[in-house]
């Protein structure tokens, strides 16, 4: 895959992978230039207002990312407040932006058991649910295709605890179709755009030292060796990466051997959600951005050193708009600080942490 377009000033400077200038207070790495090198898309996931209502922010992402996810607006409960309307223009806005900077977009996500809703669930209790899915797959996919290069159709159908033979989670969309929703969620996106990258997303895949993620490795290749055997069109497996930075990191033998094994049942690996969470990491905010870097490079070395991945994606670029504020803040009131750029929009250890680990693979 060649690099992305960059504007002059941008490939001008970046072919030294640096780019020096006032928004940035430093030379900062060009991680979409650096990443590209290799075949590799950088990218970040986007909230429309965060770069419609901040200049220098937007200057950062069109500098930095060679692809876009929106990270709630293609999301059932941000496109069907009603069974009956559809509400695009988070979605257009964020495709504006791509179009903008002449990029493309992973597509987040097509079926999702959370983000549903309210009227959904009983919609789905219903009975009307295959008609809902595919309506909704069909007319998102069409929409979007020529800007969305690949899609998370499905996100998070694994659940081990819910304790069925084959791990599904027991999910309203399960209920409803039994886990055929699946096979239906990949062909009607095929369908829809035969072009796009069709992805199945999920979390706690990647330590090798938490049994729970090593037998929930074990289970996702059972459902993807399945859905291949039956012709389902899955081609990528999305692994998310929401990483803990309050724990040793275990990225060894383990993540390696399994994606390998992914990789031989010939689908592409995607890094979708990378981010290092500092909720709980004790001390100074210089020496957390240290521990937070050393689990990126740690994560990425051995991602990128087990062989060909697409595309890596942090889920936020910078620290001024991280969800992690919200959800996961941290009790002493400090800012987290789970990004590859800080608040004030400058470039952390974990950005050159990224720049390395591309740089090396
Ligand atoms: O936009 C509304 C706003 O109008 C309203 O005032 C406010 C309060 O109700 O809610 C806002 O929507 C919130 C949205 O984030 C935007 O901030 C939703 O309530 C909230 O549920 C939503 O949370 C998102 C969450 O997924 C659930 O969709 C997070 O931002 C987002 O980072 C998170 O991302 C997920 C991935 O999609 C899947 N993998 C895990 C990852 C992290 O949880």
């Amino acid at each position: 895959m060649s690099a992305p377009h960059l504007s002059r000033r941008t490939a001008l400077v970046g072919g030294l992978g640096l780019l020096a200038g006032p928004a940035c207070g430093q030379s900062a790495p060009l991680l979409q230039v650096i990443a590209g090198r290799k075949g590799i898309l950088f990218g970040a996931a986007i909230e429309p207002q965060s770069v419609e209502g901040d200049a220098d922010f937007a200057a950062l992402i069109a500098r930095q990312c060679a692809i876009l996810t929106p990270e709630n607006a293609m999301k059932w409960d941000a496109l069907r407040p009603t069974e009956a309307a559809f509400d695009f223009d988070g979605a257009d806005r964020v495709a504006a932006i791509a179009r903008t900077n002449s990029v493309p977009l992973h597509g987040h996500g097509l079926l999702w058991h959370e983000a549903m809703p309210d009227w959904l669930a009983p919609a789905l209790r219903k009975g009307r649910g295959e008609g809902l899915l595919r309506d909704h797959i069909d007319t998102v996919v069409r929409r979007y295709s020529g800007v969305v290069r690949s899609w998370d159709v499905v996100n998070e159908v694994v659940e081990r605890n819910d304790g069925r033979p084959d791990g599904l989670r027991i999910s309203p969309w399960l209920k409803a179709l039994g886990p055929d929703y699946i096979d239906i969620a990949f062909a009607a996106a095929q369908t829809a755009d035969p072009g796009a990258l069709l992805a199945l997303s999920d979390y706690g895949l990647e330590y090798d030292d938490e049994p729970w993620m090593v037998e929930k490795r074990g289970t996702m290749l059972a459902l993807l060796r399945d859905l291949l055997r039956r012709n389902i069109p899955v081609q990528a497996l999305a692994l998310q990466g929401h990483l803990i930075g309050d724990r040793p990191p275990a990225f060894g033998s383990g993540l390696k051997d399994f994606l390998d094994a992914v990789r031989g049942l010939g689908l592409k690996i995607l890094i979708t959600e990378l981010d290092v969470s500092d909720q709980n990491i004790q001390g100074s905010a210089q020496g957390r951005d240290q521990i937070v870097a050393d689990i990126y490079a740690r994560f990425l070395e051995a991602v990128l050193t087990s062989g060909p991945v697409e595309m890596v994606t942090t889920w936020g670029l910078s620290d001024r708009y991280t969800s992690k504020s919200t959800f996961f803040p941290r009790s002493d009131g400090d800012g987290v600080r789970p990004l590859p750029f800080d608040f004030d929009l400058r470039p952390k250890a974990a950005a050159y942490a990224l720049a390395r680990a591309f740089g090396s693979s």
